[in-house]
């Protein structure tokens, strides 16, 4: 990894202008979250969710890859493109599921559960990805889960309120990580039963990365691809989105006619329904990484060899 110390930017640049001419000029592809800043996400040449996004990462013929998401992202593009440049805005944009997760506490972990197979969410580092037979997003856990022999334990990781949604799911027993995601982890079932009352017929549709309580009051639970898609196809009105609030952008585009209510946090004074990670990406960072080719990610060798393998069993099961 490589920190930007960037020289200034031009202030008469026109920033949105620049960053498509060097798009072109490097022949870089700009991948996206759906987290990120609308300004940022309008740049975009392809949006998505985690796996969406790796799936990309992995056809895209670009020279240069610019990953405006966050850090574990951007890592899993490089392991499926080692010869390419990656960038990020930002190499700071972490993830709380990763920082949740160290290496060496996941293998300790895993050495307590012989003949265990792990299947670990893509929210993680390339060290624990390295370690783990299968990678799975909020998109296809359930999937990668079935997929595994009924007579196999399988432990899940980092996120726990994925691992139970997928548990109940699929009626398996998980052994699960005790890792949470900060935002999901905020959103109050107190305050979404006021909103409720006050906007009746108001859908409640969640990101199983919410705890338990917010998941049992939502009528619709999937990834940030899925909610998209479910606020265009139901015949409700008006949505509760129980996510980051950056999705709405795609929200507001697919379905304009409809109402989309944040749900809240808990602490009525903070915007901590907003992902600390992900807004750390702002276009002049997009245009910086862009223009010197920095902060690139990188991943050594052997332990990108390795998380190639559970990564790739994800796709070829997508
Ligand atoms: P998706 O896979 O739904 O895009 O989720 C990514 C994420 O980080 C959720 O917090
Ligand atoms: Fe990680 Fe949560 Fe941010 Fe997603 S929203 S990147 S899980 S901290």
């Amino acid at each position: 990894m490589t920190e930007n110390h960037a020289a200034p930017i031009d202030p008469s640049l026109d920033l949105e202008a620049e960053i498509l001419r060097l798009k072109k000029e490097r022949n870089a592809v700009l991948l996206a979250h759906y987290y990120q800043m609308s300004e940022i996400q309008d740049l975009a040449d392809f949006l998505g969710d985690s796996l969406q996004l790796a799936q990309a990462a992995q056809k895209t013929p670009a020279d240069v890859i610019v990953f405006a998401g966050v850090h574990f992202m951007a890592e899993t593009a490089k392991i499926l493109n080692p010869t390419r440049t990656v960038v990020v805005p930002d190499l700071t944009a972490g993830c709380s599921l990763d920082e949740g997760c160290p290496v060496d506490a996941f293998r300790a972990w895993r050495a307590k559960y012989p003949g265990a197979v792990a299947v670990t969410y893509i929210n993680c580092s390339a060290a624990v990805k390295a370690e783990s037979d299968y990678i799975c997003t909020s998109s296809n856990a359930e999937k990668i889960v079935r997929a595994i022999p009924a007579d196999k334990q399988v432990l899940f990781a980092p996120d726990r309120n994925l691992g139970r949604h997928v548990m109940k799911a699929t009626g398996r027993e998980l052994v699960l990580w005790a890792g949470s995601c900060i935002v999901h982890e905020t959103f109050s079932e107190r305050r979404i039963i006021g909103i409720k009352e006050r906007h009746k017929g108001a859908e409640l549709i969640a990101h199983p990365e919410c705890e338990e309580p917010i998941l049992r009051m939502a009528s619709f639970i999937g990834s940030t691809t899925a909610l998209i898609k479910h606020v265009a196809s139901s015949p409700n009105k008006t949505f509760i989105v129980a996510t980051e609030p950056g999705v709405i952008h795609q929200m507001r585009k697919v379905a304009p006619d409809k109402t989309y209510l944040e749900a809240p946090p808990d602490d009525e004074s903070c915007s901590c329904n907003q992902c600390p990670h992900m807004r750390k990406n702002t276009v002049e960072k997009l245009y910086l990484c862009l223009r010197d080719l920095q902060p690139q990610v990188d991943v050594p060798a052997d332990v990108r060899a390795r998380a190639l393998v559970p990564i790739e069993r994800m796709l070829a099961l997508s």
